[in-house]
């Protein structure tokens, strides 16, 4: 309880969060009242219950994009993402990166013109509103190929300043980084920052190419890194780039099915692999950012300066430093 005190207490920065993903069951059930949407649901309680168990990653995903059917209007995906700030104020996180699926909206005929101004305004509202300083980046959905990704990535452009970042996300296995190296490219060329999900259910060779092909900053999830050894020593040699660890997001998709728990001790213990720790999709995976650093002190045996070293380790990779400070730390 006292680790508790003191997990909320440290000031944190939560690098990989969905915004989606924080939609909790009873936003969703007040949104389809509000737009008139038909869910599969009585009430609340019943959505909840559909978000208990899931045997993978597609299993998640396909209960993940149904939810987004509520958020129509500019004022759906403020009330979103504000509902999300107000809850990390109360996690102790200072600063969010958030992740956004464009073409999870404009795939159901809500336009960028909807749903960016009421995501963007959540974000320039958070720091007075809760304190949080925030940015944006655009994930592009693997399952949907490069050419709707580069499609995606024109359509952003009026926006351009707007985004911090591109992300990659969706179904891994089956659409290997390498397919979008054209994208990134062309996003490192706007001046965009580059992070991609990687060895979240695939192996070590996504992460390899996503730091090759797609010259990413930091890794989100990358936990399959631990498949291979020289992977493992490259990560440590060159202190990075970071892990975006999301605890119990791996658990809940059973990622690493029975042995989950001593992976994560030995990342986080017996490697110098830098990690940060992050919730996903906390609506969906029964737990906020302060969940997974006590579920990652529990199974790890972390005491308060490791954990204090983990949240330093969110900071620092941040967007909160550009690239060429980056560089010299
Ligand atoms: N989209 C939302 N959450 C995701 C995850 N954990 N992996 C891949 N795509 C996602
Ligand atoms: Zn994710």
């Amino acid at each position: 309880a006292e680790l508790e005190t003191f997990i909320g207490r440290l000031p944190k920065a939560e690098l990989h969060i969905h915004v989606e993903g924080t939609l909790e069951p009873e936003l969703m059930m007040a949104l389809a009242a509000r737009n008139g949407v038909a869910l599969p649901y009585a009430d609340a309680t019943a959505a909840a219950a559909a978000r208990a168990r899931f045997a993978n990653l597609d299993d998640f995903l396909s209960l993940y994009y149904a939810g987004t059917s509520v958020l129509l209007t500019r004022r759906d995906f403020y009330d979103l993402a504000d509902a999300y700030f107000a809850r990390a104020a109360t996690e102790g996180v200072r600063h969010a990166e958030l992740f956004f699926d464009p073409q999870a909206h404009t795939a159901r005929g809500v336009p960028w013109s909807e749903f960016f101004p009421g995501l963007h305004q959540a974000v320039l509202d958070a720091l007075a509103k809760h304190g949080v300083s925030a940015g944006l980046i655009m994930c592009f959905l693997r399952h949907l190929g490069p050419e709707a990704a580069a499609e995606t990535l024109e359509q952003a452009l009026p926006y351009r300043d707007a985004i911090c970042g591109v992300g990659l996300d969706s179904s891994e296995v089956g659409f290997p980084p390498a397919l979008f190296a054209a994208v990134f490219q062309r996003a490192a060329e706007l001046g965009w920052r580059r992070v991609a999900h990687a060895g979240e259910e695939a192996g070590p060779e996504y992460i390899r190419s996503a730091l090759q092909d797609l010259g990413v900053e930091r890794i989100d999830h990358g936990i399959h890194c631990l498949d291979d050894p020289q992977l493992v020593a490259q990560l440590e040699a060159n202190a990075g780039p970071a892990l975006t660890l999301c605890p119990l997001s791996n658990l809940r998709l059973q990622v690493y099915s029975g042995c989950l728990e001593a992976k994560l001790r030995q990342l986080v213990c017996e490697t110098r692999v830098p990690v940060t720790v992050n919730s996903d999709d906390p609506a969906y995976f029964g737990g906020y950012v302060c969940a997974n650093y006590a579920y990652l002190a529990q199974v790890a045996g972390l005491d308060a300066p490791q954990l204090a070293a983990l949240a330093a380790n969110s900071f620092r990779a941040s967007f909160l430093l550009d690239a060429a400070a980056k560089e010299r730390h």
